[in-house]
């Protein structure tokens, strides 16, 4: 399943539509990134530029401009030009012909053009919607055309109004249409795959980087790339909260943390899981595995429609803390526990995030300072974990070195919760069983 070119045209009309009048729209494309010296980084394309025109080579930039209404408005595309030579070294270009008929501009142009055809589209415009802090070199190109559009003797020169077009993008791609979804469940059910796969596979003495591979095998198997760099934290390791080393060896009897998922078309899905490496549960590791799923499985039902986007977090920290005192890991009382953030030692992230084309989605938490409520078509991690330092002399050394977190991406629907990751195990019991079960190679 693929956006259709009527996908993006919707997206850019709605756009249009929120600009109004006599107003002007620069999106530009990211750069490419070099890795190191001759080599570069593979080309992903900006997701909100991508958003709006479906267009995936890099040095691109897409305009809107609006006429009376907002509902007349015409997109131009700047893109590179066809060119034989360049094309037999770097691959396919669509070039004007390609950004007028396949990626229905009404406008085509070479890149090297804009700087040029840009004064001309500014002057006279009452707002300039520009992504502002997006990229420190394109910010000062803006700048530099909003000069000279000022300079110009003729008509009224630069726009009056500068808007931050983020604010607007950012909305619109908070919320996900039918289509978004459907994208976004064929990318939890690769990574959870993946996960299954990663479950089945791994054996004491295997090294972590050879784990990744395995998720990394189902993700290539199927045309898909890491959304992300992937954790996979053996022991202690999984304390470590952005650990991508992945180059140790995996221990019998202990843990391993795996994060990892990966992006179709774009679109994001994030999964963490916690299995035995050995594939049994130690008493100690399911006891604390256990208290961070409840928190987990109460957090997800709590992502309902008018529901605070913060009640998830505080749902699952009160259960956490109801654990570690009834394990023995806290002593105190709850509330106080919980008030003076005392779980920080043990829990000190949060327990989601916005998911969309980005992992770490756009859209604003609060409005007016107050936390947003869930709205049907949003998207969002829920992620709760814990984690004992391996030097925490506060604990019995039977916890140390222990890190869980259990990992889902959940949908807002007017039927409830709806989890997109739901094909990979979780509980104990479903763990174990997978583990157990023997694997074609
Ligand atoms: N994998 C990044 C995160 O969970 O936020
Ligand atoms: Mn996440
Ligand atoms: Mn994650």
């Amino acid at each position: 399943m693929k956006l259709t070119q009527a996908d993006f045209q919707e997206r850019r009309d709605r756009l249009a539509e929120q600009m109004g009048p006599h107003s002007i729209a620069i999106i530009a494309t990211s750069p490419v990134a070099m890795r190191n010296h001759d080599a570069d980084y593979k080309f992903r394309a900006d997701s909100s530029f991508f958003y709006l025109t479906g267009f995936p080579e890099p040095e691109a930039v897409a305009i809107l401009e609006t006429g009376e209404t907002g509902n007349d408005y015409s997109y131009s595309l700047f893109c590179r030009e066809r060119n034989r030579e360049l094309e037999i070294w770097n691959g396919y270009r669509a070039g004007i012909d390609g950004a007028l008929n396949d990626y229905e501009a009404d406008e085509a142009y070479a890149i090297e053009q804009l700087d040029k055809q840009i004064i001309q589209k500014i002057t006279d415009k009452q707002r300039l919607y520009y992504r502002m802090g997006q990229r420190a070199d394109f910010d000062a190109r803006v700048s530099g055309w909003i000069r000279q559009a000022g300079e110009q003797r003729q008509g009224n020169g630069a726009p009056a109004e500068m808007v931050q077009l983020d604010r607007i993008l950012d909305d619109m791609r908070l919320y996900k249409s039918a289509r978004e979804i459907e994208l976004m469940q064929l990318a939890a059910d690769i990574s959870a795959q993946a996960h299954s796969r990663a479950m089945q596979r791994v054996r004491p003495g295997m090294m972590e980087y050879a784990l990744e591979a395995e998720l990394n095998y189902v993700f290539g198997q199927q045309g898909c790339v890491p959304a992300y760099n992937s954790i996979v934290g053996g022991g202690a390791n999984a304390c470590i909260l952005h650990y991508v080393e992945n180059n140790q060896p995996l221990k019998d009897g202990d843990l391993v943390l795996i994060d990892a998922a990966c992006e179709y078309e774009c679109y994001a899905s994030d999964i963490t899981r916690t299995f035995p490496v050995n594939g049994k549960f130690s008493p100690e590791q399911q006891a604390l595995y256990e208290v961070v799923l409840a928190a987990q499985l109460a957090a997800i039902d709590a992502v309902r429609v008018g529901n605070s986007s913060r009640e998830p977090h505080q749902l699952a920290i009160r259960i956490l803390v109801e654990g570690l005192l009834r394990l023995g890991l806290m002593q105190g009382d709850v509330d106080q526990l919980i008030e003076s953030e005392a779980y920080r030692q043990f829990y000190m992230h949060g327990t989601g995030h916005w998911l969309g084309m980005d992992v770490h989605d756009v859209g604003s938490y609060k409005i007016n300072g107050e936390w947003r409520s869930y709205a049907e078509g949003m998207v969002v991690t829920v992620e709760p974990g814990l984690y004992i330092a391996p030097d925490d002399e506060t604990v019995d050394v039977k916890w140390r070195g222990m890190g869980i977190r259990i990992e889902d991406d959940v949908v807002v629907t007017a039927n409830g919760p709806l989890v997109l990751t739901r094909n990979v195990v979780k509980s104990v019991a479903d763990i174990e069983r997978l583990m157990a079960q023997v694997v074609a190679v």
